[in-house]
């Protein structure tokens, strides 16, 4: 796809599809990340670690397609749950609401990824993680105790989608936040990265075999980092899109190292499946033309209390709790001043959907033939 036009035609093409759900491939969904796919894991670990409700359990959170907080920080659903919807699934249940034991929940899948959590944790050198003291590697413990109880364990790997991330957000934010220079939070990126592979690593010898590993979003354009880095000299703003370049060019050096050590991992392990799924280029071209994506506003947030981008450090999104949605949060591309509206979602999770199908034809076995030659049909490869 060169140009927005035909992304947009082959978008709407994808959205008329989803809504016919392609049954067959994953018996499951298991998720590990951060807020951009926590289902609400972070109510329970907050009221752990803090004894407080997050700012995701009070409205407007969930307005749009829940109607109520969830604890997803969305106003309705996030790539995980459009991908859960267009596979057939049931929306990932958050781990940490049921960790009695009880497995029946988590049937056909089951979501670690608690918000605030970073890749790395506060034992590694420099960083600060002040929001919650679970990381990649606690999520991936709780997964393997989840594991132990269940004797098709093998089994249940093997047919499950496991989506790795998005994950290190929070490390490099906080470490933005406390004033760090770019540089010293340039030299987080290889052992996020590192924290991240090392995860898929440890869960293919196990017996995983497909993986999602989404990169970073263009950080730039997030009203969150607009705010903190306000009035930045005027050539440090790309002049089309008003997001910060260099902040941009930190998620594209994560996302190249990301991707070059996922190249390693495929090549030496033939057999899996592991899909990149470029979240920046596909949010990056509709920064570029948001009116053909049905956006009015990019860079300031639909759920705010004021200033240049609607969004304030101190004061999140549902502190205090607002009874009502911005007027209109489909037409805003940021959600809360750090993550998405669910229309935004939505586009990411059709482009996704599109990179997971289009590489699952190497996948033995994995899918029945006839469900492949309905994808093919669906997506036909000229329209890439
Ligand atoms: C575990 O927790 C779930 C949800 O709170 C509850 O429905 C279930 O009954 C509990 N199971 C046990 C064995 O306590
Ligand atoms: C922090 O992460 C490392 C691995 O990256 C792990 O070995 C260590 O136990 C973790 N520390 C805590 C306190 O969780
Ligand atoms: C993290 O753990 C330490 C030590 O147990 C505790 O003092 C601290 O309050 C925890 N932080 C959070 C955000 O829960
Ligand atoms: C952000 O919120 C804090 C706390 O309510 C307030 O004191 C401050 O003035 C706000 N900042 C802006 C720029 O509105």
């Amino acid at each position: 796809i060169n140009n927005s036009s035909s992304l947009l035609s082959f978008l709407f093409a994808v959205i008329s599809s989803i809504s016919s759900p392609v049954k067959g491939c994953f018996t499951s969904i298991i998720s590990f990340g951060d807020s951009v796919s926590d289902t609400g894991n972070s109510i329970e670990i907050s009221v752990l670690e803090t004894g407080k409700l997050p700012h995701t359990a009070f409205p407007p959170n969930g307005c749009t397609f829940f109607h109520r907080p969830t604890g997803r920080y969305c106003d309705g659903r996030l790539v995980i749950d459009f991908l859960a919807e267009a596979l057939g699934l049931p929306f990932l249940p958050p781990y940490y609401r049921y960790k009695n034991g009880t497995s029946e929940n988590f049937e056909n899948g089951v979501n670690f990824a608690v918000g605030g959590a970073g890749a790395l944790n506060s034992s590694f050198p420099g960083i600060y993680n002040p929001s919650t003291n679970v990381s990649l590697v606690d999520e991936v413990n709780s997964f393997k105790q989840f594991l132990n109880l269940r004797t098709d364990f093998k089994q249940l790997l093997r047919n499950s989608l496991i989506v790795m991330g998005e994950i290190g957000g929070n490390n490099y934010g906080h470490a933005f936040k406390q004033g760090k220079s770019i540089e010293d939070v340039r030299n987080f990126v290889p052992p996020v990265v590192d924290s991240i592979t090392s995860s898929i690593n440890e869960l293919i010898e196990l017996g995983a075999v497909t993986f999602l590993v989404p990169g970073k979003f263009p950080i730039g354009c997030s009203p969150t980092y607009l705010t903190l880095f306000q009035g930045s000299d005027k050539d440090q703003y790309d002049p089309l899109t008003g997001c910060l370049t260099w902040l941009n060019q930190f998620s594209q050096y994560h996302n190249q190292l990301l991707r070059k050590e996922l190249e390693k991992i495929r090549n030496l392990h033939p057999d899996t499946n592991i899909v990149y799924a470029d979240y920046y280029s596909t949010t990056l071209r509709i920064y570029h033309s948001p009116n053909k994506f049905g956006f009015k506003e990019t860079l300031k947030a639909c759920c705010g209390t004021g200033g240049l981008y609607n969004y304030n450090l101190s004061r999140a999104c549902g502190y205090p709790p607002l009874r009502q949605c911005c007027n209109d949060p489909s037409s805003y591309m940021s959600w809360d001043g750090i993550h998405y509206t669910e229309a935004v979602n939505r586009l990411i999770a059709n482009v996704v959907f599109e990179e997971l199908m289009n590489s699952i034809h190497s996948l033995n076995n994995l899918c029945p033939t006839s469900t492949i030659n309905k994808l093919r049909m669906i997506y036909p490869k000229s329209e890439m």
